[in-house]
Order: C-alpha cells, then sequence, then structure tokens
C-alpha cells in the first residue's frame, strides 16, 4: 500500500530521544539530509540537552521522552535511549501516528519484539532499526559479489565479535539485565547477526543452542575503561561477557556464533564473518574497526588456491547511510516490508539464545 510523501516542499520533523554517543549521531545524521527539520530532543543531560539545542536551533527541548512523544508536529521520533526504553517510546510513538527509528536491539525480548511490529503494522507507520554494519560498504561488496559470482550454497558460517576487555561500563545500564536485557550478546549480537543474515539472503535461524558466562565481568576485570575497572567490586556484574551458540537454519545450514566483551586473548577487537560456500568461501575481517582490506574471497581454480582481495574503503559510521535510507522509506510511501521483521527475526534469535543458555538445552524457534 503506498501513501502520499511528503513533498519536497514538506520538511520531514523529527524528534530524537538520547543524548549519548547513539542519539548524537542520530541527530548530526538527520541534519545532514536535506527537506529533513530536528525539531525536538529529549535526554536527561539538561546541560548537553541546552547546548545541542543552541547549536542546532531545536524549539523543543524535554527531559522526559514522552513530552518529545506528544508532540503534534513531530512526524518521526529517532529513539537512542537505553535498551528497556526502546519498546515503550516505539510503541507510545508508532500509536501516536509517528515513523519509528530505532537503535538496536528492536527489543529485549521477542514478545516485545512482535508488539513493536504488530503496532507498526497497525499504525502504518514504518519501524526500522539502526543496522549500521551490514551498510558497510566492505558487507555490502561481498554481498554483491555473492548475488552476481556466487559461492555455492552456503553450508556454514563462523561468525563474531571479540574483545579483550571491552565492557562498556561496569556499572553503567550496559551491564544491568533490566535496562540492557543482557549483556555481550544482547549489545554487539544484533550487529553480527544482522550482517550474517543479510550477506546470506535472510535464511531462517529454526534452532539454536547457546552458552553464555560472565566470568571476567563477575571478576571485575574487562572494562574498557581501566579506571573503572579499578574501582569496581566483585558480584556486581549481572550480564554475560560471552556468548557462544551453534545455530541451525531452515536450509539445513549452520552458524558457529560467538559474542564477548571481554577474555585474555589475542586481539583487543575484532568483528570476522566466514561464509562457506560449496564452490567459494568469503571473509569478512575487521580488527579494531579497520576500513581498508577488510575482504577476502577465497576460490579453487583448475585445482590452485586463488585469494582475491577487493580493494573496497569503509566510509566509517554508516549511520548516516540507514538513516538516509529511513528518510528515502518514509518519503516513498511505500512501507510495506519496514514494518521491523527483519529486527524481529535477529531479536527471536538472541532471546531463543538467552533461553538456551539458561534451561541448558537447544530452544526451536
Ligand atoms: N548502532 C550502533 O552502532 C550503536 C552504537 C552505540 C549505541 N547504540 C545503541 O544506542 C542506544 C543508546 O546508546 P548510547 O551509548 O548512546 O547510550 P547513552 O547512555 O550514552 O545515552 C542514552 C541517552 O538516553 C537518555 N534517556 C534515558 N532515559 C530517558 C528518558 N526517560 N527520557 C529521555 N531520554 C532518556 C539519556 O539521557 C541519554 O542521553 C543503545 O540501545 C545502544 O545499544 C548503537
Amino acid at each position: 500500500m503506498t501513501h502520499p510523501s511528503p513533498s519536497s516542499s514538506q520538511p520531514l520533523r523529527v524528534g530524537v530521544v538520547g543524548l549519548g554517543y547513539a542519539g548524537t549521531t542520530h541527530l548530526t545524521s538527520f541534519l545532514g539530509i536535506p527537506g529533513v527539520e530536528v525539531v525536538a530532543l529529549a535526554g536527561k543531560e539538561t546541560d548537553r540537552l541546552a547546548s545541542l539545542g543552541a547549536a542546532h536551533q531545536i524549539p523543543h527541548l524535554v527531559e522526559d521522552w514522552q513530552d518529545l512523544v506528544a508532540l503534534p508536529d513531530v512526524d518521526v521520533v529517532s529513539v537512542a535511549t537505553p535498551n528497556v526504553l526502546h519498546a515503550p517510546v516505539s510503541l507510545a510513538a508508532l500509536r501516536a501516528g509517528k515513523h519509528v527509528f530505532c537503535e538496536k536491539p528492536l527489543a529485549l525480548t521477542a514478545a516485545e519484539a512482535r508488539e513493536m511490529v504488530d503496532a507498526s503494522r497497525s499504525a502504518n507507520r514504518v519501524l526500522e532499526v539502526a543496522f549500521n554494519y551490514r551498510r558497510r560498504a566492505d558487507v555490502r561488496f561481498a554481498r554483491s559479489y555473492i548475488e552476481t559470482e556466487g559461492i555455492g550454497r552456503i553450508y556454514h558460517a563462523r561468525a563474531s565479535w571479540k574483545r579483550r576487555a571491552g565492557i562498556p561500563g561496569l556499572r553503567s545500564w550496559f551491564t544491568s539485565p533490566t535496562l540492557a536485557g543482557g549483556g555481550a550478546l544482547i549489545d554487539l549480537g544484533p550487529h553480527v547477526l544482522d550482517s550474517l543474515l543479510y550477506l546470506m539472503g535472510e535464511p531462517r535461524v529454526v534452532a539454536v543452542s547457546a552458552v553464555t558466562h560472565g566470568e571476567l565481568g563477575r571478576a571485575g576485570y574487562g572494562a574498557m575503561n581501566r579506571q573503572e575497572q579499578m574501582a569496581s567490586d566483585t558480584g556486581l556484574f549481572e550480564v554475560e561477557d560471552l556468548a557462544s551458540a551453534l545455530l541451525r537454519l531452515e536450509d539445513g545450514s549452520s552458524v558457529a556464533f560467538e559474542i564477548s566483551w571481554a577474555g585474555h586473548t589475542v586481539d583487543d577487537e575484532d568483528i570476522s564473518i566466514e561464509l562457506l560456500g560449496v564452490d567459494a568461501g568469503i571473509r569478512l575481517f575487521v580488527p579494531r574497526y579497520k576500513t581498508d582490506d577488510t575482504l577476502r574471497i577465497y576460490r579453487d581454480q583448475a585445482g590452485v588456491n586463488l585469494t582475491i582481495a577487493p580493494e573496497v574503503h569503509v566510509a566509517g559510521s554508516e549511520h548516516p547511510t540507514v538513516i538516509a535510507e529511513f528518510v528515502d522509506i518514509v518519503r516513498s510511501g511505500d512501507w510495506s516490508g519496514h514494518h521491523g521483521e527483519f529486527a524481529l527475526h535477529r531479536t527471536e534469535v538472541l532471546d531463543a539464545c538467552y533461553r538456551s543458555a539458561a534451561e541448558g538445552r537447544e530452544v526451536v524457534l
């Protein structure tokens, strides 16, 4: 179903909730798009709220998200809050007739995520999630290589995001089960899973068997900020710093999936996705957010190993790209397939991983 799109003479009016890294990135990304106005900003840090508001001449500055969602002259609500607020803010915004651009993870649980997708469909408004990593040029190149050249049936993949000492705040909302919904898995897992499923052509995950550990965080080790590590006590860390899972996919293929914030291991941080196809393999390896030389393609040519190193340069943060795509979708008036469906499946998989780890058994989706 298509809808009248706002004409270029009608600005799209955005309200951003959250003033941290994500909120600021949303703000600057929306401000960079012609015909988009940021008319409202919400957040608890009053000084930062005032200074961002003044710097960008934002008329409505509020501390509570409810006051932003209630504004009639806001068309889009951009959600960049702690995870626990993603569902309540998005649901209220959708029910008030706004389009929603939400940070990852879509929600804390699959049940919440389903409610959000249902609300987006019944309000007939767009619900998109900030899956910026899939917009990296190397990930996009790998996808287009698979589509055009082919690597044969992908029978197994290995996907991970690993850090040596990368717990983002031992006492912040990131390590609170109620505010974050989990630890490393719900924080970094959505990006890895999203890029992986995108590369594989959106197969459904049908079963997961997962384990989680929180050894290093519980011992007060592994914070991104070493000062914090010195100050921390044991016993305050209630989420996992490592999760490992075997995912079974509907086509019989499998994925070894591992996410960790901390571990006594070599590299400081790396993201890795290896796709093993029957005709060729692809490996994306991104140590420390590297932007060049991150991709290899492996084939056999006449009995000789052929390694291809595509020269692809990644821009850096891909938030401006994913937000520009979101604005295009809203303006297109064709919102079918943009009600958070992809994000829902990712949330279902992560939710199933947590259940599997808690119950010590494979969980069928
Ligand atoms: N896509 C990415 O690459 C990426 C990167 C970083 C963070 N994130 C996600 O973005 C979200 C925010 O992360 P962050 O690092 O910016 O967090 P943060 O803690 O720095 O910022 C959270 C913001 O939410 C605001 N907030 C909290 N409660 C509120 C309320 N009741 N009303 C209004 N505002 C409220 C806070 O005032 C703060 O400004 C998280 O879900 C995180 O997972 C995504």
